[in-house]
Parts: C-alpha cells; sequence; structure tokens
C-alpha cells in the first residue's frame, strides 16, 4: 500500500446548472468559446450533483480515469486540457506566488474517480457538473486557487457555469485566447428563497445528438442562430438580469420560456434538423401554457436542453397545486417508485375547473419520475477521509456495491447524509 497515497487524496462535490438563456454554438471549437453569452441556475447538490476523487502518488505508472464505476479512457482531448491547465497552474504558483510550495507531487501520475448520483446523459447536463467537480478537484490535488470557471470551460462549455452557486452568467469575452470568456455569480443561492424547480424526467435514454456536434451544425447551417446570438440574447442577457436581481418571476418566466424555444428552434433551421423534444415534451408545453392562462398569472415556467426531459421553474406557493395538474395529465405506474423525489411537496387537491380548463388527453406514464429541487451552492469540498471514492492502493472502493448500497444516500457539503434519488 503507497503511504503517501491517501494523503494527496481529495473529494469533493459540484452541482449540475441549467441554463435559462442558452449557449448554443462555439467560435472556437478547442477553446469552447461561445457565440453569445447565457445565464443558468445551480441546482442543489441534496438532489442532483457529481463527486469526484483525485489521488496523485509517486507508485501511480500513469494517469487513471474511473466513470460511474467504469474505467475510461483518460487520453479524452478535453479531459486532458483540464489536466493539462491545472498542472500548468500549479507550476505557475510555484515558481511565481509561492517557491516554497512543494512541487514534488506535480511530476506524479493521477487516479481520478466520478460518480454522478442522476442519470448520465439524459438531458441533466452532466458533463457540466462533471467537468466542475473535475477541475475543483484536481485544483486541491495540485494546491490551485483562484478562478478556475476558464479551466472548467475548456471541459465543457456550460460545466463553466456550474464553478459558481445561485444564478450565473457565462460572459462570452471577445479575446480570441479566451482569458475573458468566464463564469461570474449574478446574485447567490440564497437570493431568492421561493424559487423551485422541477426536472420531469420523460426519459432516461442517451440522447441521439449531442450538443457538441449539434451546435457544430448549427452554426454551419442555421441562419436564425446567427440572429439570435448577435441580435437577441444581448439584450436578453440583460433582461434577465434585472428579472433576477429583481426576483420578478413573471420577467424571468416568459424570457425563459422564449429562450428555449428560441434554442429549440435554431435546432430545427439546423441542416439536417435536430429534434430534442419528443411528444412529451410538447405536451408539458401545452400543460405550462394552459395551467398559466387558467390563472391568468404566469406562475410556472419550462425550459429543455439537449433532451426531452423539462424543467419547470415555479415559486414555492404554486408548486403543489402544479404538481397535482402534472400527475393528473401524466398518470404515473402505480407500482413504481416514488414519482417525486427530492424536497417534498405537500398535498393539494387539483380543482375541476383546472382539470377542463387544462382539457388535455393524459399520457400514461409519459413522466417516470420528478426530481424536486431549488437553486444551491457552487462545488464544495468533502473533509470527511471516509468518503472518498479512491482506497488506499489508487483504486476505486468496491463500486458495485457503493452504487447499489449508496444510491439513496450521498453526502452533502456539509456532511449530513441526506436522502436524494
Ligand atoms: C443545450 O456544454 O454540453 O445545455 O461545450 O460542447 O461540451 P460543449 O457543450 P455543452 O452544451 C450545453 C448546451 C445546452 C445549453 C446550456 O447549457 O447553456
Amino acid at each position: 500500500m503507497p503511504e503517501d497515497s491517501m494523503e494527496n487524496t481529495h473529494t469533493c462535490t459540484a452541482p449540475v446548472n441549467i441554463a435559462v438563456i442558452k449557449y448554443w454554438g462555439k467560435r472556437h471549437e478547442d477553446l469552447i468559446l461561445p457565440i453569445n453569452s447565457s445565464l443558468s441556475v445551480t441546482l442543489h447538490q441534496d438532489q442532483l450533483k457529481t463527486t469526484t476523487t483525485v489521488a496523485t502518488s509517486k507508485s501511480f505508472e500513469e494517469d487513471r480515469l474511473w466513470l460511474n464505476g467504469k474505467e475510461e479512457d483518460i487520453n479524452h482531448p478535453r479531459l486532458q486540457s483540464c489536466l493539462r491547465e491545472i498542472r500548468r497552474l500549479a507550476r505557475k504558483r510555484r515558481n511565481d506566488d509561492d517557491p516554497g510550495l512543494d512541487s514534488t507531487c506535480l511530476s506524479y501520475k493521477v487516479h481520478i474517480c466520478s460518480i454522478n448520483n442522476f442519470p448520465t446523459a439524459a438531458g441533466l447536463a452532466s458533463s457540466a457538473a462533471g467537468f466542475a467537480c473535475l477541475v475543483y478537484t484536481l485544483a486541491q490535488a495540485f494546491g490551485v486557487e483562484g478562478e478556475l470557471s476558464g479551466v472548467a470551460r475548456q471541459g465543457s462549455g456550460s460545466a463553466c457555469r456550474s464553478m459558481y452557486g445561485g444564478f450565473v452568467q457565462w460572459l462570452m469575452g471577445n479575446q480570441s485566447d479566451g482569458k475573458d470568456s468566464l463564469a461570474q455569480q449574478v446574485e447567490p443561492e440564497t437570493h431568492w428563497p421561493a424559487l423551485r424547480i422541477l426536472v420531469l424526467v420523460a426519459s432516461a435514454e442517451r440522447k441521439h445528438v449531442g450538443s457538441t456536434s449539434g451546435m457544430q451544425t448549427s452554426v454551419q447551417t442555421s441562419h436564425l442562430l446567427k440572429h439570435r446570438a448577435e441580435s437577441v440574447v444581448p439584450d436578453r442577457m440583460v433582461e434577465m438580469i434585472k428579472a433576477v436581481r429583481g426576483k420578478d418571476f413573471t420577467a424571468f418566466a416568459e424570457l425563459t420560456m422564449k429562450d428555449s424555444n428560441q434554442f429549440h428552434a435554431t435546432c430545427l433551421d439546423t441542416y439536417p434538423p435536430i429534434f430534442y423534444l419528443n411528444s412529451v415534451s410538447h405536451q408539458v408545453i401545452n400543460l405550462v401554457h394552459r395551467y398559466n392562462s387558467h390563472y391568468g398569472l404566469t406562475r410556472v415556467a419550462y425550459t429543455f436542453d439537449a433532451g426531452p426531459n423539462a424543467v419547470i421553474f415555479t415559486l414555492e406557493q404554486y408548486i403543489s397545486d402544479f404538481i397535482q395538474a402534472v400527475r393528473h395529465f401524466f398518470p404515473p405506474l402505480t407500482n413504481g417508485g416514488e414519482f417525486i423525489k427530492g424536497l417534498p411537496v405537500p398535498h393539494a387537491d387539483l380543482s375541476e375547473e383546472l382539470k377542463q380548463a387544462i382539457g388535455l388527453e393524459p399520457m400514461p406514464k409519459g413522466i417516470s419520475y420528478i426530481i424536486s429541487t431549488k437553486p444551491g451552492p457552487g462545488p464544495c469540498v468533502v473533509k470527511d477521509p471516509t468518503q472518498h471514492l479512491l482506497g488506499p492502493d489508487g483504486l476505486p472502493k468496491n463500486t458495485v456495491k457503493q452504487d447499489s448500497h449508496n444510491r439513496n444516500r450521498h453526502k452533502n457539503c456539509d456532511g449530513d447524509i441526506t436522502a436524494t434519488l
């Protein structure tokens, strides 16, 4: 057993984020520089998170990576960019800022082990949480401090926004080296306590066209995307920041829905077209609009990324009523697990008038489950060494047992065991 391996083992967690002003399209593929700025809400890690352990040791013979229990190729170019950047920043820190720091570990090989508590590639931005967590944990292991969103961006564009909690903007920047293309917190997670988020999981299948290749084709073929990036998003960013700061739900909700719709319109305008929404997604869109129009008030908003799952924003006082409507129009499997996971939602009765006003044909089993959550903090360090995913031998701790045993229980940032998915 290498003695030093546990000493330089670090575990961190990072959140998923959901964009309300979407990033779609790059002006530089390798540096991952976007054609427009974007804005997202960081989701709470009690419900959705990635956990990563990084260990360095002089006894390791090569860099190695395990994702969700399976060894994967460490030579993935974007992963290599993040590793290279962190090692460069670590060397720089030792040379320029703190020559007293021990630099021996910089030449050591690294073992990385990462798990998600939600289905990978189900359109739940797993790459964002994954790369944010990787970069944050590598920085701990190599003693790198300061701004790290520019490194996370080089793993996956949307990952830069997962480096902060609350409401986060990714400024597109203008420089060709990407140094000014960074994420910034607009407001912390405590800013809007009444805001609630529901992830309506329509399908846990892998998406067909990945974001990276999808946006490449959109940049090459969609005139609408060019118009969106140049003439629509700049004003929308200003309006969205104003809505968030003023906790103006109507403005926030309407901008969120319009931006999601425009993003999916650019997917349709891509040639050949890309379809991320399915019949369940369309039904959710109809449900939300009919629900809002029944009350004569924008109480609920939807947004969709590169997949069919709806993410719903609403306020605490409306959540029970809305969930009853979802349950009625998407009757769940009665013998399955719980339909609503995460933050508890109090029961409410569904009124006949609302049912009549919505008037859609119910879609049984259209939604498999709902994750109920709220805005949450950025990446966290897990201090308890028993939570490391790598054992003292630098290999994953009995992953199979851990997956089945711990599926419903993960550690949150404060060290409590919290029921999750
Ligand atoms: C639809 O960040 O996954 O979720 O930079 O190529 O890794 P790459 O793409 P990725 O794209 C996310 C696109 C989106 C919108 C968003 O999160 O802003």
